[in-house]
């Protein structure tokens, strides 16, 4: 055989070769070609047998011819060995139901009313100074929603809160106030606790709802008066609406506290400027408080010769409404998540 015929040979050869690996669809007819071919049995490597035929100056072509199509066809191998495995991983991928690769997903998550939040606040204010929590029911005997509080029966202070009256002298308690003559009944003074929980009355407008929340504080021991009211009640103006929060308290009257306060905060919003919300007054009023009337600790099997107390109770919805600027009271009732999302 002449070298040119050597050489057109291989040249098909080499075209059979690459035209197989082309359609070589996986990695093992791969490692088969590459055996048929390339091996040292091959069909490449057979055409070294031609060498001895050839004349002396042209074995050297000849070496070197082998070694290109050699070469030639590993490289070819190689490229498509490797669009095999590229193609192997896209379908893997495509075919995996776990796909670690992609960004987390957030679980929907649910977080607290704000008028939870702001009721755990109060309590945790309280509680940090030594209160206890007490609870008492919602539907409430007359008894202890009026008359151990001091209202007289048929007494114009009644009115102050419109009742939904159940039957035979229950009612839907109006404040938590009931709760202070039931602790006093349960527990022998000194007496240190908070009563949260929900109330109703007939009222319905933008900042009053029919269901809504209150927390009663009570305190019993010997000696108390006024400014120790005054002392507990700035400590708590000042840690739910900042340290500089300035109180003042003005005459007022409940039936169950005698002397009767009102207390006001200076005006958050205007630094007492005057504005709307708090009607160009620079206070804002927050709760009602006093020193328990003696009729009330009597009710409660407590001496008012020995024993003192004072009082307060204050609306949850008052104060959230406050601290968040919120000025209708129905959209903490709404369940509108765009609403409640906001105090995430
Ligand atoms: N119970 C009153 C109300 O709902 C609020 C209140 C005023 C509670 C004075 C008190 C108090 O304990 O001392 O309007």
């Amino acid at each position: 055989m002449s070298t040119e015929t050597v050489w057109a040979k291989l040249q098909s050869l080499m075209g059979a070769a690459i035209d197989d690996i082309n359609k070589a669809a996986d990695s093992s007819i791969l490692t088969a070609l590459e055996k048929k071919y390339l091996g040292k049995k091959g069909e490449v490597q057979a055409y070294m047998q031609h060498m001895k035929e050839l004349p002396p100056e042209e074995r050297p072509k000849l070496g070197a011819l082998v070694n290109d199509v050699r070469g030639k066809i590993e490289s070819k191998i190689a490229e498509v060995s490797k669009n095999i495995e590229n193609a192997k991983l896209v379908a893997d991928l495509k075919n995996r139901r776990l796909d670690l690769s992609l960004p987390g997903r957030i679980p929907a998550c649910g977080a607290e009313h704000p008028l939870q939040k702001t009721q755990r606040e109060i309590e945790d204010i309280f509680l940090s100074m030594g209160f206890e929590i007490a609870r008492g029911p919602q539907g409430e005997w007359d008894y202890f929603n009026f008359e151990a509080l001091n209202f007289p029966e048929d007494h114009p202070a009644r009115d102050m809160q419109d009742t939904l009256m159940l039957e035979n002298g229950a009612l839907l308690r109006t404040h938590t106030s009931p709760v202070q003559v039931r602790t006093m009944l349960s527990y022998a003074p000194p007496i240190r606790i908070i009563a949260p929980g929900t109330v109703y009355r007939r009222d319905d407008d933008v900042t009053h709802s029919p269901v809504f929340h209150q927390v009663e504080g009570l305190h019993i021991e010997k000696g108390l008066n006024l400014t120790h009211l005054r002392g507990i009640l700035e400590l708590f103006a000042q840690s739910l609406f900042g340290k500089n929060t300035k109180i003042r308290l003005r005459p007022s009257f409940f039936p169950f506290t005698e002397p009767s306060v009102e207390v006001d905060i200076a005006c958050i919003f205007c630094g007492q400027k005057g504005c709307r919300l708090c009607k160009q007054t620079g206070w804002i009023e927050i709760l009602g408080a006093g020193m328990v009337d003696p009729n009330v600790l009597k009710a409660g099997h407590i001496d008012p010769e020995i024993w003192s107390g004072w009082a307060f109770g204050v609306g949850i919805e008052r104060v959230a409404m406050l601290l968040h600027g919120i000025s209708d009271i129905r959209l903490f009732f709404e369940s509108d998540l765009r609403f409640l999302r906001q105090f995430r």
